[in-house]
């Protein structure tokens, strides 16, 4: 797929519903009782894959144009699946529901592609192995994974060694199972979308910031979830595509309405702005227990900026993006405190450094850093881009060529439906011009 220079970007949009929101409002609507309606729900390859394995467990989830109804089995009442579950690309997906099914008296397989089955483990598997649960894994601690849960998880108290939410919410959704309270201390805060989500179904979730900047939070366990309502509001990370590609393209003015800009995600927000983007968020409002915005982004004339690195967890998956518009802009962006980049759906600190150094753009990378030196024109652009099985890699990459001279290739599309179905579409839409289709490993990207 290739992305070619275009003048302006201009329209309002919507973009498909938050990833992170998506996969906790179908777990969590199959823990409760009764049936949960979900609309808004992401229909990517990832959030489509916890739905599949939900099914294995029991539970009856259908799509009804666009509405999504869950009948829920109650905390603790899944069913032993008779199948592999394969979760694909999604880290979200694999760590969540070991969370779930630790807690549950059960023997289940998970599995997932060449980039999930070469991702740490260990860091669930470590907190839950102290709840109860067994896990037998690959070298590393890698999937493919056996799980046998246990009928009586214990409560625990567990500080965190890395910020990661998906480690908490693993925890506090094994948590919900256990008698007593379930206590995760994170050492920076993290997306707070499971215990908005918890409190949503009627669970008691109490967060106490820490001094030193971590955050403790605990769960009562054993709560009746009750079935509930959901609007999964647009996912930010999507929206950082389009807002960026706004950024560098000349003449453009684009509006992204109805985002999720929970704080806990919008740190890139206020590192494009220190960087002196134009951008302005209307008509925030809060939707099923999540802060909702409208935000708009103008061709802006960007400069370079340090990232501090304690920003990370609020633009974890934002940093590819934001290399692209620092390649973009005048002087030099650090970004710090990255080394969990590594471990993502590939090692984005290398795919970013070896993409922009591809298309001519100034690029260090140390083992958690990487800085990047514009001089306030685009780079050459001209390569094409390895996107190791990573969505936002691919988007990425496909951003940087619209404002670059020479078009933009990326080497496989496909991993896109993972997490923005329609990408292209809705790009071009707006006035970018993306063409060919996915010749990768993961077939047609459309
Ligand atoms: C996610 C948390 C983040 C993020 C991922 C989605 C989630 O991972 O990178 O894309 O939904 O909880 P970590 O919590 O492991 O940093």
């Amino acid at each position: 797929m290739e992305s070619r220079r275009v003048t302006r970007l201009k329209g309002a949009i919507t973009v498909p519903g938050d990833k992170s929101i998506s996969h906790r409002a179908l777990m969590l609507a199959a823990l409760s009782v009764g049936e949960t309606r979900i609309r808004g729900l992401l229909e990517g390859e990832d959030v489509l894959r916890t739905a599949e394995a939900l099914r294995a467990l029991g539970c009856r989830v259908e799509n009804e144009g666009g509405v999504w109804r869950v009948s829920g089995r109650g905390v603790g009442g899944l069913a032993e699946p008779d199948t592999v579950l394969d979760m694909g690309n999604s880290g979200t997906a694999a760590r969540l529901l070991m969370g779930v099914l630790a807690a549950h008296p059960m023997t289940a397989v998970f599995t997932g592609d060449g980039s999930l089955n070469d991702r740490p483990m260990g860091r669930v598997t470590e907190p839950l192995r102290r709840m109860g649960a067994r896990f037998t894994c690959r070298s590393g601690g890698r999937l493919p994974i056996t799980l046998t849960g246990t009928e009586r998880p214990l409560p625990i108290e567990y500080e965190s060694p890395v910020a990661s939410a998906q480690v908490k919410s693993a925890v506090l959704l094994a948590g919900l199972n256990a008698p007593g309270r379930t206590t995760v201390i994170e050492p920076r805060p993290t997306r707070d979308h499971t215990e908005r989500m918890l409190r949503h179904f009627g669970a008691e979730v109490r967060e106490t910031d820490l001094p030193g900047g971590g955050r403790e939070i605990t769960l009562t366990g054993q709560p009746e979830l009750e079935a509930c309502d959901i609007i999964v509001p647009g996912d930010f990370s999507s929206a950082a595509f389009p807002l960026v590609a706004a950024l560098l393209v000349p003449g453009s003015l684009v509006t992204v309405k109805g985002l999720g800009v929970n704080s806990g995600r919008r740190g890139l927000l206020d590192t494009l702005m220190e960087m002196g983007a134009d951008i302005t968020l209307t008509d925030e409002r809060v939707e099923a227990g999540e802060p909702v915005a409208d935000i708009t982004a103008k061709t802006s004339r960007l400069k370079g900026v340090d990232v501090p690195p304690e920003r990370a967890p609020s633009m974890i998956d934002e940093y590819p993006v934001l290399a692209m518009a620092a390649a973009c802009a005048t002087g030099t962006t650090t970004m710090a405190g990255i080394a969990e980049l590594r471990v993502k759906e590939s090692d984005r600190i290398a795919a970013v450094a070896k993409g922009l150094e591809l298309c001519g753009a100034g690029v260090r990378e140390e083992a958690d850093q990487l800085t990047v030196t514009g001089s306030g024109a685009p780079p050459r652009g001209g390569g094409t881009v390895a996107v190791r099985l990573d969505h936002r890699i691919a988007m990425s990459f496909l951003v940087l060529g619209m404002a670059t001279d020479e078009p933009v290739r990326i080497d496989d599309a496909g991993p896109i439906e993972t997490s923005f179905p329609g990408f292209q579409d809705l790009m071009n839409g707006l006035g970018a011009s993306i063409e060919g289709r996915s010749t990768g490993p993961n077939g047609p990207a459309s």
